[in-house]
């Protein structure tokens, strides 16, 4: 089968690795790629987001199937772009309908979900310029710290937590004064959740699933998790509390009503569904969803699942995946993500990678941010790489990791030393 898979990150190119493997891939094409899907098939010069683009290269090249990496195709409704022309509604495209996608572009829209199939999660009012005065009643109510989040997408800058009632008031008005642009004419205001965050990931055809290895990533950029939000500094799987008792929680309360309420709502949904879960005294409740794979947590779940990816993504497709099976690897897998210094403020870019040709075969490394120019590989984002690992457990995996981390070489090279350290 000939495939084109979308984005350009390290998700992709653990992706793009993953169907590299399998014997049904005939020719893979990743739009636009990096340096490192560059490795796994061959890098095509469109972004994801345009679609008449896309449209000409699926036919020229015979494309048999087309995988969403990032959200941003997904929410702008890449499905329904496929769905509705004649010439490619017959090439399934892995992700949801635009409408599906809301669940992640909307935050609004994901918890009116959630009410109505009643799926746990925070407490929440979502507030406009015109009811206004009912979200600072509503702030009223809850104790401290306050959750401030941006209804639409804000590149994962949307949400504010915030210690004092005062400024929770002051940055709410601010938010819906346009602080992020669109993305927060409304925001939802949540009551705050304290407990230990994961991320279970579900493939699903609409109507039958299967749950994912469970990850856990590191968001912020300082160790201890301190410092400001990133795209991810790491992650670990399997999470040791998301035991099977936890786990059946999941299912029943959040995976099988999450999966039942699409359907019932008659929302086309074929792909993947991030849940990012907080565990409150063992209990599971919803964060957020995502449309999509977690980056870097994709990083470590392509490494623990042993099946045939493109076995698992024909049966998204077709709606047979009860058929398919899906074997985890018992292995622990870690990856660790280098950074431009500075990030996730400023930073510099095209700075020479090395040392690539000196790893241990221990190493299973995805590119995030680079790009190749002539016989060198040079940083062109703030992630850059991220280093993979199997071990017997987590702490083997890392050590390798982190050895790995140490020999790849950039001017001003970041990684953090602690990822897995809670758990
Ligand atoms: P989100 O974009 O909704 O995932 O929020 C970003 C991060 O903010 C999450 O990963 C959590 O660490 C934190 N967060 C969001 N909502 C809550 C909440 N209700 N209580 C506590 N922390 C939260
Ligand atoms: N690692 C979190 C995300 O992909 O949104």
């Amino acid at each position: 089968m000939n495939i084109l898979l979308l984005g350009s990150g390290g998700r992709e190119h653990a992706l793009a690795w993953k169907m590299a493997q399998s014997p049904k891939t005939d020719r893979l094409f990743i739009a636009p790629g990096n340096a490192g899907t560059a490795q796994a098939g061959t890098n095509v010069s469109i972004k994801a987001d345009d679609f008449p683009a896309i449209k000409t290269f699926v036919l020229e090249n015979k494309i048999e199937m087309v995988v969403v990496g990032p959200e941003d195709p997904l929410v702008k409704g890449i499905y329904d772009y496929f769905q509705n022309d004649s010439l490619l509604s017959h090439i399934p495209v892995i992700g949801p309908s635009k409408t599906g996608a809301m669940l992640e572009g909307s935050k609004d829209f994901a918890k009116a979900f959630m009410q109505r199939h009643r799926i746990p999660t925070a407490r929440y009012k979502s507030i406009s310029v015109e009811n206004l005065e009912e979200g600072y009643a509503f702030l009223e109510t809850l104790e401290a710290p306050y959750v401030l989040k941006a209804d639409g997408l804000a590149a994962g800058k949307g949400v504010l937590i915030i210690d004092h009632l005062d400024e929770a008031k002051r940055e709410l008005k601010g938010m819906l004064d346009g602080m992020f642009g669109d993305a927060s004419k409304t925001v939802v205001i949540e009551e705050f959740l304290d407990g230990i965050e994961c991320s279970v990931f579900v493939m699903t055809d609409g109507t039958h699933y299967k749950i994912l290895p469970v990850a856990k990533d590191y968001k912020r950029i300082g160790e201890g998790n301190t410092g400001l939000n990133t795209g991810g500094m790491g992650a670990v799987s399997p999470v040791p509390f998301a035991d099977d008792t936890f786990m059946a929680k999941v299912e029943e309360r959040i995976i099988r009503p999450t999966i039942d309420g699409l359907k019932k709502e008659n929302i086309d949904y074929k792909g993947f569904i991030f849940l990012g879960l907080i565990s409150v005294k063992n209990e599971p409740l919803v964060i957020e969803y995502n449309c999509r794979m977690g980056d870097p947590e994709t990083e470590v779940v392509m490494l623990r699942i042993q099946s045939d990816l493109i076995e698992l993504l024909e049966g998204v497709a077709k709606g047979d995946l009860d058929k398919r099976s899906l074997t985890e690897d018992p292995r622990a897998a870690v990856t660790v993500m280098l950074v431009s210094g500075g990030y996730p403020e400023e930073y510099e870019k095209n700075k020479v990678i090395s040392g690539l040709d000196q790893l241990s075969s221990e190493n299973i490394i995805f590119h995030a941010g680079t790009r190749s120019d002539n016989e060198e590989i040079l940083t062109s984002g703030g992630r850059v790489i991220a280093v993979s690992s199997y071990g017997k457990d987590k702490d083997e995996a890392l050590a390798k990791s982190f050895a790995g981390a140490e020999t790849i070489r950039f001017d001003k090279k970041y990684f953090r030393s602690d990822i897995g350290f809670d758990l």
